[in-house]
């Protein structure tokens, strides 16, 4: 007996030995292990460290082939307030242990236990351009896989995180990021965009200092108050010296946009130690996905890259990534087709004749689009009334839509119109029928906005419905063209339908409604293009811009206001997308600031151009002057839209001169415009030291408008255009001026 005993004690130790030094080996396998993705210039890395836990290792400049990225080691504790977990940087922070910085996921579980640790178990994917990593929980059945692919081109980053519960019981995810990005020690300069309607497209710039900075939007929409994109560059001062503005063409910066359309934030943080962490995903006010036994939830994407070029750079890589990657024609979408759009010139007062005069007068210019805006539809005479009923009105077109668009077409042009599909007026049949379909919290006051309230797209009945209606819309008639209008933001978001756990999912269920009628009705229609538009710039981002060709900038089509909004959209987003409209002078905002027709041209020409203006009002010389800077336009607008483009002279801050340059990719070709907004003291224009040309080859100028300084040359090198530079008489209120280079030898 007492031998037995013995024999099986001994077992017993042998077996804890063997599993410890098993544990030992795999933990010491897991601290070799390092992921590596190099695209373009940049080289991103991670690791798993001694704990298990995955941790960033390195973001930056691209590494030599042959380097090796230390392994992954966690942090000591500070002191005894801050554990390792909080100062080891972790690359998708569970919400448990010891954490005081921003984690990446927070989950409640049945039993009341929110918990969670994330350790890695295994790639389930790794190739030079995308990994795919699976976490779990310590001890419960979630189980995380985060996912990473690269741009080779670029060097842009694709992650995102798909959460999975295999818990017998259901859970409710309270935050869920797309990912955590980590920064070195240093200090930076964070640039965000804010806003407001027909005021999209501020550039902040603030120093990076202690705690968090929050960007977000909690209003069911992308917003026009913050867009989800952020770049951070890393000041040239030391830590001891303090920061120094963020460099337009020089420095290294980080950046990321989130391709989500529906309530997001990004939080960046300056931790202790230091450290820079960006946080990014689903917005966790108001949020609280039920996940049940065997579900799935994925976040959206982030993006994210780096460019030691710059903010400017950094927005390069942007474009071409945007264009090669996420629009629904990437790899090469077509230039946008010049459009008319009548909405400033006649509001909801549209007609057959009134329509086909317009087109005509339209196509006499050149444009290639024309574009019927709001009041075709239902019972619509103002915002009052209609939305829903997605039917045309029999008195302003008793023939249907047919002969506008026939007539459109006999004049070259094709045909566009506007919708507004996920809203609703109280006023209307579609609302008299279910007044249910709207978000609302039954027994509760429904806030109207515009006289309109949203339909809950997350019922399937009402994304059913809504798709329905285009479908037959796009099948019935020939239209080439969808401006997709969303003029409010959610209030008292209820979805009494379901049972109350599962609510606050319609935070989710919406947009990915929204993004399958877009994709469904792409397919049915492949021909069709779409604008998103929300009341201007109110939703843009990269999920939508999947599904979109381009997008309305802004409301605000003062030229002089849009100058500085243009020169803010690029830092996130290509000109190719960016809808810029000519409207009539006095412009309705600014107590009725008057403008040229050239100045109003040129700010315009700098994007997708589009004329928005009464042309009825028009004089000889307005029609001819607009077409031919409508033909010198169609000339150049590749370079325009699909260039690498440098923000010269920045128009923020009420500067007094502004200018751009978009270089061709075969730097055979650059375009210039240059405005002087309000001069003061007589001061000249500043020397234009153009960038990006190849400095041996010969470039010709010719003027789209304005004029040269007198000597100088016709011709001249690359190398002369970028250093000696080029001087530009340009002086007094809204001048504008615009020319090309052709390489000529
Ligand atoms: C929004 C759009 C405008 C116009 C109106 C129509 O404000 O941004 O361009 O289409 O709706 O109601």
């Amino acid at each position: 007996m007492k031998i037995s005993r013995k024999i099986r004690l001994s077992y017993s130790a042998f077996l804890i030995l063997s599993l410890t030094l098993l544990a030992a080996a795999r933990s010491k396998a897991q601290t070799a292990e390092v992921f590596r993705l190099d695209g373009g210039n940049s080289t991103y890395a991670l690791g798993v460290n001694e704990h298990g836990e995955l941790q960033p290792l390195y973001w930056g400049g691209r590494l030599g082939p042959h380097d090796t990225v230390p392994a992954a080691r966690s942090f000591p504790e500070k002191a005894s307030f801050d554990s390792p977990y909080t100062t080891t940087p972790e690359e998708y922070a569970g919400w448990g242990a010891g954490l005081f910085t921003e984690p990446a996921l927070k989950i409640t579980f049945a039993d009341g236990n929110r918990d969670l640790v994330l350790h890695f178990v295994r790639a389930t994917q790794n190739s030079p351009e995308a990994v795919g990593l699976l976490l779990k929980d310590i001890s419960r059945e979630i189980y995380v896989t985060l996912r990473y692919s690269i741009d080779p081109d670029t060097g842009i980053l694709a992650r995102s995180a798909d959460i999975e519960n295999r818990e017998k019981q259901p859970v409710v995810i309270e935050q869920a990021a797309a990912a955590q990005w980590t920064l070195p020690p240093a200090r930076y300069t964070l640039s965000y965009l804010t806003g407001r309607w027909a005021g999209e497209w501020t550039l902040n710039q603030e120093p990076i200092l202690g705690g968090a900075r929050v960007i977000e939007s909690r209003r069911g929409t992308t917003g026009h108050q913050a867009n989800p994109w952020f770049a951070i560059s890393r000041d040239s001062g030391s830590l001891a010296t303090g920061p120094f503005a963020a460099g337009e063409e020089n420095g290294e910066v980080w950046f990321g946009a989130l391709a989500w359309s529906g309530s997001w934030r990004i939080t960046v943080e300056h931790t202790q130690l230091d450290t820079v962490r960006v946080t990014g995903g689903f917005n966790p006010f108001d949020f609280g996905y039920k996940l049940k036994p065997g579900e799935h939830l994925e976040t959206p994407v982030f993006y994210g890259g780096y460019s030691d070029h710059g903010l400017g750079g950094a927005s390069r890589l942007l474009h071409h990534f945007e264009i090669a990657h996420i629009l629904p024609e990437a790899p090469d979408p077509k230039p946008r087709p010049v459009i008319y759009n009548s909405w400033e010139a006649t509001e909801f007062r549209v007609d057959e004749a009134g329509q086909m005069a317009l087109a005509e007068k339209a196509a006499s210019i050149g444009v290639d689009r024309f574009v019927m805006d709001d009041g075709w539809f239902g019972q619509r005479k103002d915002d009052h009334a209609g939305l829903g009923d997605w039917y045309v009105n029999q008195e302003k077109f008793p023939h249907g839509l047919k002969p506008l668009i026939d007539k459109v077409h006999s004049l070259g042009m094709d045909f566009g119109l506007w919708v507004e599909p996920e809203m609703v007026n109280p006023n209307s049949d579609l609302y008299r029928k279910h007044p249910d379909w709207v978000l609302n919290f039954p027994g509760r006051p429904r806030s109207e906005s515009r006289n309109q309230l949203v339909l809950n797209l997350a019922r399937p009945d009402v994304r059913d419905y809504v798709e329905g209606f285009l479908d037959k819309l796009l099948t019935e008639n020939d239209i080439a063209f969808l401006k997709w209008d969303y003029n409010r933001n959610w209030s008292e978001p209820g979805w009494d339908q379901v049972p109350v756990e599962e609510q606050k999912r319609v935070y989710v269920e919406f947009i990915r409604n929204l993004y399958s009628i877009l994709a469904d009705l792409r397919k049915k229609h492949p021909r069709i293009e779409i604008e998103s538009c929300s009341g201007g710039g109110g939703r843009v981002d990269l999920g939508i811009l999947r599904y979109t060709d381009e997008v309305w900038t802004s409301d605000n089509t003062d030229p002089f206001d849009r100058l500085s909004m243009q020169d803010g959209f690029t830092y996130a987003y290509t000109p190719q997308i960016m809808m810029a409209w000519v409207t009539d002078s006095p412009h309705w905002l600014n107590n009725k600031r008057v403008t040229s027709l050239a100045y109003r041209m040129l700010s315009a020409m700098q994007g997708s151009l589009g004329i928005g203006a009464n042309l009825n009002q028009w004089t000889a010389e307005d029609f001819a002057a607009a077409k031919r800077l409508i033909a010198a336009y169609h000339s150049v607008q590749r370079t325009i839209v699909r260039g690498d483009l440098y923000r010269l002279i920045s128009p923020r801050e009420g500067s007094e001169f502004s200018a751009t340059e978009t270089v061709a990719a075969d730097k055979n070709q650059a375009v210039v415009f240059a405005f002087a907004n309000a001069t003061q003291e007589g001061r000249g224009f500043p020397l234009l030291q153009l960038h990006g040309l190849d400095p041996n080859a010969e470039y010709k100028l010719s003027w789209i408008a304005g004029q040269a300084s007198p000597g100088t040359p016709d011709t001249a090198s690359g190398a002369w255009w970028m250093h000696h530079g080029l001087e530009l008489d340009l002086r007094g209120d809204f001048q504008p001026a615009a020319f090309r280079l052709d390489r000529s030898r």
